[in-house]
């Protein structure tokens, strides 16, 4: 039997990642675009999506921006727009906590107000309905697709205080399941990759303020430290890959051992 040869595996690969001005997915494109994809860099901000597409470029890389807010159709179909059909979307846009520092969202469920839940809905779960039924019919009618959802251990395992977001997510992974059974006869594949917590943005602010908060925090991690941006990056260019066509429908932990997949 030829063992099929990889190392080349999303070479020439048009790819979206929504919300990679900052974090995660930033650096999910950049490692895309080392792994030889050409890059559309989505965010609110144009700046952070002028920002890393020059972080890309500057690489050799190929990377475009193409400011969009993922919960808005009309935004969403411009951005289609500008892009044209893709290979590659991976559904990265999302929030939740919005602040460790003040506490925003980290609240019991009791605790939250009404008006705090729509946003948090609309980012993690509409946004992901938004942008893949922008770019999945030209998928289908190419027969290739790859289509990536960024989710949360506070919806696959359940997290005090993050209950709306958790419910959110897990909805986001319920979708990617059930969508991963519609689509796979077309050609294209539908995964989530579920995200403990990272030493980033608020909680990195909150750990500067407050270093034990990092010990206590990562106690709970068999590997011993919490995670860095980077990575999901590895297994975000696999699973977007050829090389796996004949995985879908699946959330695959990526959390120090946090919470294991049964
Ligand atoms: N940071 C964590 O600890 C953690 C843990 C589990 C899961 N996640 C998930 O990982 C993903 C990335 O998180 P992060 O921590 O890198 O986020 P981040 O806040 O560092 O970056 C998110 C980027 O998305 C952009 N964005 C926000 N709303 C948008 C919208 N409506 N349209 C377009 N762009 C938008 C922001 O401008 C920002 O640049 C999210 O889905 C998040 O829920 C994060």
């Amino acid at each position: 039997m030829t063992i099929r040869d990889w190392s080349n595996f999303i070479g020439g690969r048009r790819a979206l990642v929504t919300g990679a001005g900052a974090g995660i997915g930033r650096a999910i494109a950049i490692q895309m675009a080392r792994a030889g994809a050409e890059l559309w860099i989505n965010d609110l901000s144009g700046e952070r999506a002028e920002e890393a597409c020059a972080e890309i470029i500057a690489e050799g890389g190929t990377a475009r921006p193409v400011v969009a807010d993922v919960c808005e159709g009309d935004s969403v179909a411009a951005m289609f727009e500008t892009t044209g059909p893709l290979d590659i979307l991976v559904n990265n846009a999302g929030s939740g906590v919005r602040s460790w520092a003040d506490g925003a969202l980290l609240v019991p469920f009791i605790e939250t107000d009404p008006a705090d839940w729509d946003p948090v809905l609309r980012v993690n779960l509409a946004g992901v309905l938004h942008v893949t039924r922008a770019y999945l019919p030209a998928m289908i009618e190419r027969r290739w697709g790859r289509v990536l959802v960024i989710v949360s251990d506070a919806g696959r395992r359940g997290e005090r205080r993050q209950v709306v977001y958790g419910a959110a997510k897990a909805a986001a992974m319920g979708f990617a399941r059930g969508l991963a059974a519609e689509v796979g006869r077309d050609g294209v594949t539908v995964n989530c990759i579920s995200l403990g917590s990272m030493k980033h943005a608020g909680l990195a602010d909150a750990i500067a303020a407050d270093p034990a908060l990092e010990t206590k925090l990562a106690r709970n991690y068999p590997v011993g430290r919490l995670g860095r941006v980077d990575d999901p990056a590895p297994l975000a260019v696999l699973l977007c890959s050829d090389a796996a066509e004949w995985i879908t429908g699946q959330v695959y932990p990526v959390d120090g051992g946090y919470a294991p997949a049964l």
